[in-house]
C-alpha cells in the first residue's frame, strides 16, 4: 500500500506517538480534571503540558489552546463566538465547508468571498472591506491546490484595521512553519491526526488572550459545579465533557516529534513536493491544478477521465491511496472549473520512490 492521503489524514504515526498511545492505554486512562487522586493528575498534567507544548511551537505565549474534537468543531467555535447577524465577514473560495458552511448558517451575516488566488488576497480585502467587517477568515494552505496564503500580509491588514483573524490551519500546522505571535493571527484551528501525528479525535483552536469566546456546548467544567450558569474560565468553559484525553496524549508525543525534527520534515516535505511537482508536469496527459511552490497538496486530472475512476484505478493497481470528487471544499473547485479532481498529498513519511510508483501507475491507467 502507498498512502498518498495525508491531506485527509497522516497514516504512518512516528514511533514515540505509538508508545506513547500504548502507555496512555494502560496507564492514562482516568478522566482529566475529574477528580484530584494520582490517576487522575497524572492524566491532567499531560494534558496541561500537551498545550504549553502547542504554544511553543506556534509561537503563541500570550494564546490560550481549546481543545476540540477536530479542526471542524475549532472552527465552528471561533465562528459562532464571533459572529451574529448584520455582522460582514469576508473569506475565500478556497474555504473548507467547516467555514463555509458554518458562516452560511448564521442568518443576516454579511458574507464576501474572495475569489482572487492566494497571492492577492490582501489587495482584495482592501476593496471589499465595510463599516461592519467584523472578521477574516483564510486557509493557511489549500487542502485542494497546497497554494499558501500568507498569513503575515493578511494579519498586518486585520491589526491596521481592527479586525479579527481566523487562520484554518488544518493542512499547515506540522508543515510549515508558524509565529501566531509576529503573523497577528487571532485564531488558528487546527487538526491533531494530520501534520502533528495524534491519533484522530482531537483538534483546537490557538486564541489569543482576552478574545472572548462562546462556548459550544454546556455541562460539566470540573469546575465551579455547585453553579448551574456554565464557567467562563479558559480552556474549561469552553470544553465541556470529559476530553479525549487519549488523542491529547498522543498529540503530546506527535507536537514534540515535530517541533524536534521541524526543520528536517519541512526540507524533506519539500524536495518531495518538487520532485512530485516536476514528474506530474512532465505529463501532457494531465490537467494541473496545483502550482510549483504548492505544499505537500497536489490536484489535477487526467484530460477527458474522471477523477473517481482515476483514484479507484489507482487503489486497484498498486493500492495507492489518493482521495478524488470536491474535498468539501466546493468554491476552490468552481474557481478551478473541475467536478472534481484527484488529490495526492504527501507528509515526512513518502518517498521518491512511491512517488515514481504515482507516476507509473498513472501512465499505465491513461494508456489503458
Ligand atoms: N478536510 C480533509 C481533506 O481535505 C478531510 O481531506
Amino acid at each position: 500500500m502507498i498512502y498518498l492521503d495525508n491531506a485527509a489524514s497522516s497514516f504512518k504515526k512516528p514511533k514515540c506517538v505509538i508508545e506513547m498511545v500504548d502507555y496512555a492505554l494502560k496507564f492514562l486512562t482516568a478522566n482529566p480534571g475529574r477528580g484530584s487522586h494520582i490517576a487522575a493528575d497524572s492524566v491532567a498534567t499531560i494534558v496541561y503540558s500537551t498545550r504549553e507544548e502547542i504554544k511553543k511551537f506556534l509561537n503563541a505565549p500570550n494564546y490560550d489552546v481549546i481543545f476540540t474534537l477536530n479542526c471542524t468543531q475549532a472552527l465552528n467555535l471561533a465562528i459562532f463566538s464571533m459572529l451574529k447577524a448584520g455582522d460582514h465577514v469576508i473569506t475565500t473560495s478556497y474555504e473548507h465547508n467547516a467555514v463555509l458552511r458554518a458562516i452560511y448558517s448564521i442568518k443576516g451575516l454579511e458574507i464576501t468571498i474572495l475569489d482572487c488566488d492566494m497571492q492577492n488576497i490582501v489587495k482584495n480585502l482592501k476593496t471589499n472591506l465595510k463599516p461592519n467587517t467584523k472578521m477574516i477568515i483564510t486557509n493557511h494552505i489549500s487542502n485542494v491546490t497546497g497554494e499558501e496564503c500568507d498569513i503575515a500580509a493578511v494579519g498586518a491588514f486585520c491589526k491596521e484595521h481592527n479586525l479579527i483573524y481566523l487562520v484554518d490551519g488544518a493542512q499547515s500546522v506540522g508543515h510549515t512553519q508558524i509565529d501566531l505571535t509576529k503573523s497577528n493571527v487571532d485564531m488558528l484551528a487546527f487538526a491533531g491526526h494530520k501534520g502533528l501525528y495524534a491519533i484522530t479525535g482531537v483538534g483546537g483552536l490557538v486564541v489569543k488572550k482576552g478574545i472572548n469566546l462562546k462556548p459550544l456546548v454546556f455541562g460539566g467544567t470540573g469546575t465551579n459545579s455547585e453553579s448551574v450558569i456554565q464557567p467562563t474560565d479558559i480552556p474549561e468553559g469552553l470544553e465541556s465533557g470529559t476530553l479525549p484525553s487519549i488523542p491529547i496524549v498522543s498529540l503530546y508525543a506527535g507536537v514534540k516529534f515535530v517541533s524536534k525534527n521541524f526543520s528536517y520534515i519541512q526540507k524533506k516535505e519539500q524536495n518531495l513536493s518538487n520532485y512530485l511537482y516536476k514528474k506530474l508536469k512532465n505529463l501532457n496527459f494531465l490537467e494541473i491544478y496545483s502550482k510549483s511552490n504548492s505544499k505537500n497538496v497536489f490536484s489535477f486530472n487526467i484530460k477527458n477521465c474522471s477523477d473517481r475512476l482515476v483514484a479507484d484505478e489507482l487503489n486497484q493497481r498498486k493500492g495507492i491511496c489518493v482521495r478524488s470528487g470536491l474535498h468539501c471544499a466546493p468554491l476552490v473547485h468552481k474557481k478551478l472549473n473541475t467536478c472534481g479532481a484527484v488529490r495526492v498529498s504527501l507528509d515526512f513519511f513518502n518517498t521518491p520512490e512511491e512517488i515514481d510508483a504515482l507516476i507509473s501507475t498513472l501512465n499505465e491507467i491513461a494508456n489503458s
